[in-house]
């Protein structure tokens, strides 16, 4: 079948991990167990997630002078995603995250973004022939939102797709959002977005709401557990997750967009594409990591028969 083309624009981390049984509180030094490296980065982790789950992918960003950045774009070109726009900052490193994830498979994350917090419209624009010939344009926040902005003016008025998953969180214009065709913030980014506290199936449609009538076509709150809540044309619903033992949450909102992408660039239903997102996050929470912890086709295949290879 034709997929249609996906771009991906965002960060590329080396992620620093120490598994730990409970996090340390501060001035608390704690001896924590096993650590592991691993590609990172929610930008990248978005663009590995959409290709392993069969999506056509380039991916744009900027990487430093560096052995982390160069690994990182060997390993997305290995995946089969075209990485020849990516900018090189000669000044900055690039980006690295330590992460610490808890025996209740919790993380925290510290980003020192580097040549990332670096990337802006001129470097993006470089892109321009890639961005020309996608149909879907994926962002989040870790690259600065000034350029995020303007690539979403760009892509609105070339009538691309934005999809924008807002984190880590902040406060967002309303010209970016009116720019937005899906925005998928998760309880917390959806509470900083419009000061509504989402705990529930109310409060996310209060949540939901206000960022719809901002201009954003689609809204979907991601719910952990409880799976995604979802609000298209005046009708909102909650599309369950499978229920599975969790051991690292790192990487599951990157995996849930990527996939959501694949799935729409397929022609799928939104909910039909948000079922799959679901079913994609939750086999990723299994394991560790972040792209180590991103699913292929296959598996999810595994997991379900509504969604055969395509
Ligand atoms: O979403 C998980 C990602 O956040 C990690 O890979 C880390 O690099 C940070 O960007």
């Amino acid at each position: 079948m034709e997929h249609q083309k996906i771009l991906v624009v965002g960060s590329s981390n080396t992620d620093m991990v120490i598994q730990t049984r409970k996090f340390p509180i501060p001035g608390e030094t704690i001896l924590g167990g096993k650590f592991f490296m691993n590609p990172g980065g929610k930008g990248a982790n978005q663009a590995v997630a959409a290709r392993r789950l069969g999506g056509s992918v380039s991916f744009v960003g900027k990487i430093g002078e560096d052995i982390f950045g160069k690994q990182a774009m060997q390993l997305l070109e290995d995946e089969g995603i075209n990485v020849s726009y990516v900018a090189v900052d000669p000044e900055n490193p690039s980006g690295v995250a330590m992460i610490t994830v808890d025996s209740e498979a919790e993380n925290t994350i510290v980003v020192a973004p580097g040549s990332n917090g670096t990337m802006s419209p001129a470097d993006f624009d470089k892109a321009l022939q890639e961005f020309e010939s996608a149909d879907f344009v994926l962002m989040q926040l870790e690259i600065p939102i000034p350029t995020v902005e303007h690539i979403a003016r760009i892509a609105a008025q070339k009538h691309k797709k934005v999809i924008l998953n807002p984190a880590p969180a902040a406060e967002l214009n309303d010209e970016l959002l009116k720019n937005l065709h899906i925005i998928t913030p998760n309880k917390t980014e959806a509470e900083i977005l419009t000061g509504i506290r989402v705990s529930d199936e109310t409060s996310a449609l209060r949540a939901a709401t206000v960022l719809h009538n901002k201009g954003v076509n689609i809204v979907i709150i991601t719910m952990g557990a409880a799976g995604a809540f979802l609000l298209e044309n005046g009708s909102s619903r909650i599309i369950p997750a499978p229920i599975v033992k969790a051991v690292d949450t790192t990487a599951a909102g990157d995996t849930f967009n990527g996939a959501l992408v694949v799935a729409l660039s397929e022609g799928k239903s939104l909910e039909e594409s948000v079922a799959f997102a679901n079913l994609a996050a939750s086999v990723s929470v299994t394991r560790p990591g972040a792209q180590s912890s991103v699913p292929y086709r296959k598996e999810i295949n595994l997991s379900s028969n509504s969604f055969p290879h395509e």
